[in-house]
């Protein structure tokens, strides 16, 4: 019977669907009318509006149907896409058309990924254009330019407290300069990748200013409460996220005589969803940062856009029909365009926002925190135990898989992974925070605490890659030995990274093995802030050492990082196998070495790392029978092993192995 009734309830909402599409046709006519967009043009939109309408309808409904003011919105939300449409370049246009044909342009083993912020790099737009062959030296075909927009003055959480989506940051340069990059990218076959900061506007924002004028309009835009009633509800079940900026979820206002939801900063204002005005709004944005020329949009922070009383406020179900939504509205406005997720949240929900109707890409948060565990334990029992079940995606999907970031890192694995190997979760994390805050004796890492709660003892660490596998301690102890060990670390996780399965994405600086930069304690703007410690300055005169030939020291060891990553890249780029998502993994019958078989049409590829400092040893017979194969050739050292013999695995090494 219940099927009965869905079906029942399906057939209405497309009838009015389609119902609402007929009516809406004379606005959509009359707006062609006044653009002046050939034909063709016209009748691909259409084609698309046609396929998508019914489930954008469906979540807009079920999102906001019961609003007095829906149909309104509703006719706004597709003259924007239309208008979005009509404003994209032909060079956008073109290449929509060849991704709708090549849905799985982002799934090759081509695609490498880097990370930047324009100012740490180039100090600006113009001389970013200037540096595309040093992202193709490196072989990057995906650029993620961190948030480069208008800004609030003083701190403004590097980029993500937003006050004009529609202007770069001057100190950066203009809109027209981020056209002519991403021209420049295009044209160099690098992708361009920009932050969606749709969870919260800087309190500057002319939303916010608006509000604190008094317009009520503008105060619907964001939640504000009069008295503590309301907010002190919400607090019993919410989490803080930056407990050591103020404890709590919520700012008072002294202007506007209202508390203000502040999931992050006090100047990050989270904006209210509920009111479809913020949706349509907020779309705007979208196009706009869209059309001028980007490939990827990250969506930031997506697990915080959806709030109800009694929950966390994380993940919940009208979050994803949202990004849903705004997926679907780019498939028809914007075809080119892709999601990544930001979801930096446990395992199992970092997974629902991946699909090709939601997230079509998204950070891997739990790799990246279980390759430091294993780096800390020498152990790979608690990564494989998670990604035996963890690491498969919904067709047409994929990871991103990533070292470090601008952000910290947490240890959001999962408990019960946890246990299913007998490790205790809490103590667990308490050890790794130990570890990689370098108060663990025999530590080999520099990490600084981030968001420490004294309350819960949570924290999250900072550090850059380098000083996190111990290259600072080896430094600073001028001990050759660690010096080695420490490059060997950096080399293992970029060799799992670059081959598991998904997009490899390098927080550039980690291509030189860059150091912690204390200096940011000295800057009142990022004092409070301990990730600043990870956002170091690119030096360029490393490129010099490079060509010298005759760097020492330290400088040599930078260049044999470069160097080693760049033959790393290459060959990833030349090995069909690391295309797609598919990993088998190997029971190497050795908790320190991790075992990966990569498949893909016909071609493999077997990883095996060792995540310790000892020779390890594993049954040839092993490879045998997962890879099929009695000979077998590192693609990295070039080393041929034959399946007859014990296989030995040095220190932190690790091996792409073909058969031959
Ligand atoms: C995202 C960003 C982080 C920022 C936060 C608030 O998580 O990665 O840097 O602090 O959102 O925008
Ligand atoms: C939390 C959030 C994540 C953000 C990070 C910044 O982990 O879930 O979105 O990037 O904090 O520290």
């Amino acid at each position: 019977m219940t099927g009965l009734n869905n079906n029942g309830a399906l057939d209405e909402i497309s009838f009015k669907a389609d119902l609402t599409l007929q009516r809406l046709r004379p606005r959509l006519e009359e707006h062609w009318r006044r653009t002046s967009m050939d034909e063709a043009d016209r009748r691909s939109f259409d084609n698309r509006l046609a396929e998508h309408w019914p489930l954008l309808f469906k979540l807009l409904y079920r999102l906001y149907g019961d609003r007095y003011d829906f149909f309104y919105h509703i006719e706004r939300v597709l003259l924007t896409a239309a208008g979005a449409w009509a404003d994209r370049s032909d060079r956008l246009r073109e290449t929509d058309l060849h991704r709708v044909n090549d849905p799985s342009w982002f799934l090759s083993e081509g695609v490498v990924g880097g990370a930047i912020y324009v100012d740490l790099f180039s100090e600006n737009l113009g001389r970013l254009r200037e540096q595309v062959p040093y992202f193709k030296s490196l072989g990057l075909t995906y650029l993620h330019l961190m948030p480069l927009f208008a800004v609030r003055p003083g701190d403004n959480d590097g980029g993500y407290a937003i006050s004009n989506y529609r202007s770069v940051d001057p100190r950066l340069g203009t809109i027209d300069d981020l056209r002519l990059l991403a021209e420049e990218l295009h044209a160099n076959g690098i992708s361009l990748v920009l932050d969606f900061v749709f969870n919260h506007t800087a309190d500057d924002h002319e939303w916010a200013q608006l509000a604190q004028a008094g317009s009520r309009e503008h105060q619907e835009f964001y939640y504000l409460f009069p008295d503590r009633t309301e907010p002190d509800r919400y607090e019993q079940s919410l989490r803080e996220v930056f407990p050591t900026v103020r404890r709590g979820n919520f700012t008072w206002h002294d202007g506007m005589q209202q508390w203000v939801w502040t999931t992050f900063n006090n100047f990050q204002w989270d904006l209210n969803y509920s009111n479809p005005a913020v949706f349509r709004a907020m779309l705007e944005e979208m196009f706009f940062i869209a059309n001028t020329g980007v490939d990827i949009l990250r969506l930031d922070a997506v697990a915080f856009i959806w709030k109800r009383l009694g929950t966390n406020c994380e993940n919940q179900p009208e979050a994803h029909m949202l990004i849903q939504a705004f997926n679907r509205l780019a498939r028809i406005a914007t075809p080119g365009l892709l999601f990544k997720s930001e979801a930096i949240v446990h395992p199992d929900e970092v997974v629902r926002y991946i699909s090709p109707k939601e997230c079509q890409i998204s950070y891997n948060p739990t790799l990246m925190a279980l390759l430091w565990e294993s780096l800390a334990t020498r152990r790979v029992r608690l990564l494989r135990q998670t990604l035996s079940h963890r690491h498969k995606l919904p067709e047409q999907t994929s990871w991103v898989n990533y070292l470090r970031c601008h952000d910290d890192i947490g240890w959001t694995f999962d408990d019960a992974d946890a246990a299913a190997i007998g490790v205790n979760a809490y103590d667990h994390r308490r050890f790794l925070n130990d570890f990689y805050t370098g108060q663990f004796p025999g530590s080999f890492a520099r990490g600084v605490p981030f968001q420490e709660n004294p309350q819960t003892g949570d924290m999250r660490i900072s550090g850059t890659m380098a000083s996190l596998a111990g290259l600072e301690q080896a430094i600073d102890e001028d001990d050759e030995e660690k010096k080695e060990l420490a490059l060997k670390r950096m080399l293992l996780l970029h060799g799992v990274t670059l081959s598991i399965g998904g997009i490899p994405l390098l927080y550039l600086g980690e291509e030189w093995g860059m150091l912690n930069d204390y200096e940011f304690a000295n800057d009142p703007a990022k004092a409070g802030d301990t990730r600043w410690i990870h956002r170091p300055k690119m030096q360029w005169e490393f490129l010099d050492e490079l060509d010298d030939h005759i760097a020492s020291g330290n400088g040599s060891i930078r260049t044999r990082i470069f160097t080693t990553m760049q033959r790393m890249i290459k060959l990833r780029k030349e090995s069909p196998a690391l295309s797609g998502q598919a990993m088998d993994l190997i029971g190497t019958s050795n908790d320190h070495v991790l075992g990966y078989v990569r498949r893909f049409e016909g071609h493999r590829l077997v990883v095996l790392a060792n995540f310790s400092e000892e020779e390890q040893v594993i049954d040839g017979n092993k490879l045998r029978t997962a890879a099929i194969g009695r000979f077998f050739q590192d693609e990295i050292s070039g080393a041929t092993y034959p399946t007859s013999d014990p296989m030995r695995l040095g220190a932190y090494q690790i091996l792409w192995l073909k058969s031959v």
